[in-house]
């Protein structure tokens, strides 16, 4: 059984998807515990569901890196398989990320490498494009730059605002979230190997 930590910042909503893909006795992977950087209206999911939770508030720490480093001492406290950043909206530090990863994957609400960044639907709005999506992806270095894991195209619809364009993203983030999660607990997706392809 593959353990999993997720990391929110927001309401969570595709936390929560996760959450009721796993609590099927189907599903080959477990949430472990739920954290995030601030008081994240998403912790409701957690509860719901009986999952501790971590609160490390960015705030408190005068460095990235200390923040980091406390959450990482937190999260590993669950010894999860993998660490999925579920809307956290921010960065770790490199320290975090080279000892998760490759074990550490993102969801993005853009077709990357199109439009990373914190706001990849309004980028993609303001573009003008008949077509944006949304990718799941394993974290490095870089903003939104990890190998990609898995995404799909969403159209863009006349009349659309970032809000609803988003709302049209997110079931399919969510489908291509529990789809990888469920790849990484079978084997099907070899997190070591997609990061060792240049
Ligand atoms: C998702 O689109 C995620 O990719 C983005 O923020 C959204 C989080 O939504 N960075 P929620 O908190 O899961 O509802």
């Amino acid at each position: 059984m593959l353990t999993v930590a997720v990391l929110i910042s927001g309401t969570g909503s595709n936390l929560r998807a996760l959450l009721e893909a796993a609590a099927s006795p189907d599903f080959p992977a477990r949430v472990v515990v739920v954290g995030a950087d601030r008081e994240a209206d998403g912790f409701v999911h957690a509860e719901d569901f009986g999952i501790p939770t971590v609160l490390v508030p960015f705030r408190e720490f005068e460095t990235r890196e200390q923040w980091g480093d406390e959450l990482r001492r937190q999260i590993d406290v669950w010894t999860p398989d993998l660490v999925v950043l579920s809307g956290l909206m921010r960065l770790l530090p490199q320290g975090v990320v080279d000892a998760w990863a490759p074990a550490l994957i993102n969801t993005h609400p853009a077709y990357l490498p199109e439009f990373p960044g914190a706001h990849g639907v309004r980028d993609a709005l303001a573009a003008g494009v008949a077509e944006t999506g949304a990718s799941v992806i394993v974290v490095d270095g870089g903003v939104d730059s990890g190998p990609i894991l898995a995404q799909e195209r969403v159209a863009v619809l006349p009349g659309d605002t970032e809000a609803t364009l988003h709302e049209r993203i997110k079931p399919v983030e969510r489908r291509l979230l529990i789809d990888v999660v469920r790849g990484i607990a079978t084997g099907e997706i070899d997190l070591d190997a997609v990061a060792a392809t240049p």
